[in-house]
């Protein structure tokens, strides 16, 4: 089974930005923009959105995630959201293990691991995110990088659950900084993600496994990044934030 069997998977990380009202106006207008999308559309939205987007999105294909939740279900974890939570609001995905969690917030692979697990747990879908710093490429270890945060975050994972997940190679260097990985160095990458995918799981369920690329997506360069077979879809930060851009994206994605 190859890439034209798996469904593309457009995701909107809206990081910290967006009030409520600004929520309203950016799902109205991206809602007649994606209406013949051909892929898989979902928008990560602050905890204090989420309410809203959920609302904003009926009667559209658009899905609503959240970009993080705790693993414990309750108690003394302030300024932390757990699984629980948004399950209970109706959210049905949440972003684990962004390298802004793990570089400003002490997010480790073991956390991720565990945040991973406990949404799974109550059934969301988890975009799980890996990728290198700047350094590790330059040392030449972004394959090992790669392939070792998966396998901590998928520990404890059963085959059944891949199903419901989705993996984002996200290159630090990457992101929000204009710097886009060529399409090879994405690929490459997402391939080696899936190979150790196969390791783990087997061919089948690898080649069954969505895998995005994140990192200065935007529409000029979306085309040529999603053409390439290991590369699934891709998670989109800055030009999530307006509905042109990222339409243009979802349509790329819908070819
Ligand atoms: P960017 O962010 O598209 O602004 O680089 C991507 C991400 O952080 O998921």
């Amino acid at each position: 089974m190859k890439k034209s069997l798996r469904k593309a998977v457009i995701a909107g990380n809206w990081k910290m930005n967006k009030n409520r009202a600004e929520t309203k106006t950016l799902i109205s207008e991206l809602k007649p923009l994606v209406k013949n999308a051909d892929c898989e559309v979902i928008v990560c939205v602050p905890f204090t959105d989420l309410e809203t987007a959920l609302d904003a999105v009926k009667g559209s294909k658009i899905k609503v995630g959240a970009q993080n939740c705790h693993f414990a279900p309750s108690g003394a974890f302030t300024g932390e959201v757990s699984a629980d939570m948004l399950k209970e609001l109706g959210v049905k995905y949440v972003i684990i293990g962004h390298s802004e969690r793990r570089q400003y917030f002490g997010e480790t692979d073991i956390t991720v691991n565990k945040r991973l697990t406990a949404a799974l747990a109550q059934g969301l879908k988890v975009i799980l995110c890996v990728g290198e710093l700047l350094e590790q490429r330059e040392l030449g270890i972004t394959g090992e990088i790669c392939s070792m945060q998966t396998k901590i975050a998928l520990t404890g994972v059963d085959a059944a659950d891949l199903k419901n997940i989705i993996i984002a190679y996200e290159p630090v260097w990457a992101i929000g900084t204009g710097k886009t990985a060529t399409a090879e160095q994405a690929d490459e990458a997402c391939g080696i993600i899936r190979s150790t995918v196969a390791s783990l799981y087997g061919k089948k369920a690898a080649n069954a496994l969505t895998i995005q690329y994140g990192g200065s997506m935007n529409p000029k360069n979306a085309a040529e990044l999603l053409s390439k077979e290991n590369v699934d879809g891709g998670l989109i930060g800055g030009a999530s934030l307006k509905a042109p851009d990222f339409s243009a994206i979802v349509a790329a994605a819908s070819l």
